[in-house]
């Protein structure tokens, strides 16, 4: 049963979600919205928010999500026609049987279904024949096991221009030709479009065939031919293997696309089954919705060849338009000359997983492409490079995505051309940890707040942390040069610990290579001296640089990584309250839009400040024992 999306919207507006809802849950209204303790999770303060206008519910507690029908089916567990048909009774709405139009349609591709799906069986038949000896003979020297061979549904044509006409003449001519199975051409009898071909079915989302590739045996032109765009197939909307990739992708949470079906095929045998390919032209739009909407970030495979390149290029220039926050692309490179089928038999699973592992973000990508496409000896050069970056940057639609790709290629231009400076630069000290973790998340680094998020966030830190970070600035002074852009920075809400770490920082900007002793001896006639000797005796706290390091074996070693923590503590104290302050930010923004990209933004901050607490914890963990 087909609906379409302007029944279902008229059916949400006439749902109200919060007397839906109120009927299951305790509600309050809070404004326009309502709140309730959210039904999917264990909670005693509610979180979990209902917006009658925009008709979605969303709880910022588990991130549960959804409309009118997405409650029936989730909360009450039914079907999605049950639930459509429960609120349609409710709303007096009738639910609409399939128009004619629609229904003839349906009917005619229905039909085609048939004659495809009794082509492949014909296919596969002859295939299984004395016939078919030289083609199982071809895969088995390709390396496809029988298992894969079934799996996916190989078949043979022979060659022969009727005799699957013939086979199938219980189907009308017209049916055959417009099923893209027979070619039809003035004045001639129709005939078997494909002949003295492996067959390989083309399937939908849902595994039903919908059309076939045919590899020539052996050499010959053209290698591959495939049906023609038919009521059923329409290739820049299909993706191969999809059907099997797609539950495969739900357990890796990755999805790989190559260039060939082959190479798809070749993959799965070697146990890799999340790779869907294209059917022989660039990706489409299209395409890259379905593949964005089974994976964040999809890995694309190219040839390390100068046309495999060209064709990434190509790629990352189709997807910068469609960019959106949090969904980007990565790019695995093979070597010269190798497509993934070479490359699964010459080195195993693991050896292509590698070259997965090893895939670039697209960032990455267009920054490698454009140092390495010219000279960057003279200013004009480098100008030109600047230009060709943010071209790219300005093909992207989003605008927060765009900006955070204008800021990155200034960043890396900067770093390229701007002679690295010892010690004193104003280093970043807060680098994300991304190496062992999930490799192809969003990227979690910020850029700087704007003023406004600044301002929100000169809430400031917890007077226990500052205290703690004082005490540790006083044990180990030289951290506090190279951090001093940073803490300058910091919001220190007691004023008699803002004004010692301001004398601090005084000092130490105007002498080099001071120790604990050195520098209580400067703040010795100031007021915050007191302050001083209190932090540093306050040394029970549970950081590695608040403690008295003592004399002997092991004492620079722990110096080293009382500093290394100090380091990393002041990263975080800085970036949590700005995560924080964009947080609230872009919940009130998601509040108020209650779209998909606002939720985006908002779980990915939030994931931020969630990692930075754990940061904060394993710091103080790793001094107590
Ligand atoms: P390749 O020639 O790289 O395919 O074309 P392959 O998978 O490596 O083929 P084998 O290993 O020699 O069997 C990649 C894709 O381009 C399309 C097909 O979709 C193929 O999978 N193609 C290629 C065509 O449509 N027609 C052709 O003549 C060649
Ligand atoms: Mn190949």
């Amino acid at each position: 049963m087909a609906l379409s999306p302007q029944w279902l919207d008229e059916l949400r507006s006439r749902v109200t979600l919060s007397t839906l809802i109120g009927r299951t849950v305790k509600i309050t209204r809070a404004g326009r919205e309502y709140k309730a303790c959210c039904p999917f999770h264990n909670e005693k303060t509610p979180s979990f928010t209902i917006n009658d206008e925009k008709g979605f519910y969303h709880c910022f507690g588990c991130s549960a999500h959804g409309d009118a029908i997405r409650w029936m089916t989730d909360q009450r567990g039914l079907s999605f026609m049950d639930a459509v048909k429960e609120l349609a009774a409710e709303a007096g709405m009738e639910v609409p049987a399939l128009d004619p139009r629609a229904a003839k349609k349906a009917e005619a591709q229905a039909s085609l279904r048939d004659v495809t799906q009794a082509a492949a069986d014909w296919f596969a038949q002859q295939l299984d024949s004395s016939n078919g000896a030289p083609a199982r003979d071809y895969l088995t020297k390709r390396g496809i096991s029988e298992a894969t061979r079934r799996a996916f549904g190989f078949g043979l044509a022979p060659d022969s221009r009727s005799a699957l006409k013939e086979a199938l003449k219980t189907f009308p001519t017209a049916m055959l030709v417009e099923s893209g199975m027979l070619i039809s051409v003035e004045d001639k009898e129709p005939y078997d479009r494909f002949r003295g071909r492996l067959m390989i079915p083309i399937r939908d989302a849902r595994g039903r065939i919908i059309a076939f590739g045919g590899r020539i045996l052996g050499d010959g032109e053209p290698k591959y031919l495939n049906s023609p765009d038919t009521p059923l197939f329409d290739k820049g909307r299909t993706l191969f293997n999809l059907d099997k990739a797609s539950p495969a992708s739900r357990q890796t949470g990755r999805i790989v696309v190559v260039e060939g079906y082959m190479d798809a095929i070749a993959l799965a045998e070697a146990g890799i089954a999340d790779a869907v390919a294209p059917l022989g032209t660039a990706l489409t739009e299209n395409q890259l919705g379905m593949l964005w909407r089974m994976v964040p970030v999809p890995i694309l495979c190219f040839d390390g060849d100068a046309a495999g390149q060209k064709a990434a290029m190509r790629a990352a220039a189709r997807a910068l338009p469609l960019l959106r926050p949090g969904f980007s692309l990565a790019f695995a490179t093979l070597p010269a000359g190798q497509d993934p089928d070479d490359l699964v038999r010459a080195k195993g699973a693991d050896g292509f997983t590698a070259i997965l592992d090893d895939a670039q973000p697209l960032v990455e990508r267009l920054w490698a492409h454009e140092v390495a496409a010219g000279p960057l000896a003279t200013p004009e050069e480098r100008a030109a490079l600047k230009t060709r970056l943010l071209t790219h940057a300005d093909a992207i639609e989003d605008a927060d995505v765009r900006h955070h790709y204008r800021e990155a290629f200034r960043e890396r231009l900067d770093a390229l051309f701007t002679r690295a400076r010892p010690e004193r630069g104003p280093r970043v000290p807060w680098a994300p940890q991304q190496r062992g973790g999930r490799r192809f998340g969003p990227d979690p680094r910020l850029q700087p707040p704007g003023e406004e998020t600044r301002s929100i966030g000169q809430a400031g830190i917890a007077a226990p942390l500052a205290a703690a970070l004082i005490g540790g600035l006083l044990r180990h002074p030289q951290a506090i040069r190279r951090n001093e852009e940073a803490l300058a920075r910091l919001a220190i809400p007691d004023s008699g610990d803002a004004e010692l770490l301001g004398a601090m920082l005084d000092i130490a900007n105007g002498q080099e290579g001071l120790d604990t002793e050195g520098l209580l001896a400067i703040l010795e006639p100031m007021k915050v001296y007191n302050r001083a000797t209190t932090l540093l005796r306050a040394d029970g706290m549970h950081f590695s640089f608040n403690r008295r390091l003592e004399d002997g074996e092991g004492a620079a070693a722990a110096r080293e990584t009382a500093l290394r923590d100090l380091d990393e503590y002041i990263g975080v104290l800085v970036t949590q309250p700005e995560i924080r302050a964009r947080l609230a930010e872009a919940t009130a923004d998601f509040q108020r839009t209650m779209d998909e990209e606002g939720l985006a933004r908002q779980q990915k901050l939030r994931a931020m400040d969630e990692d930075l607490t754990r940061r904060l914890a394993a710091l103080s963990d790793s001094s107590q024992g």
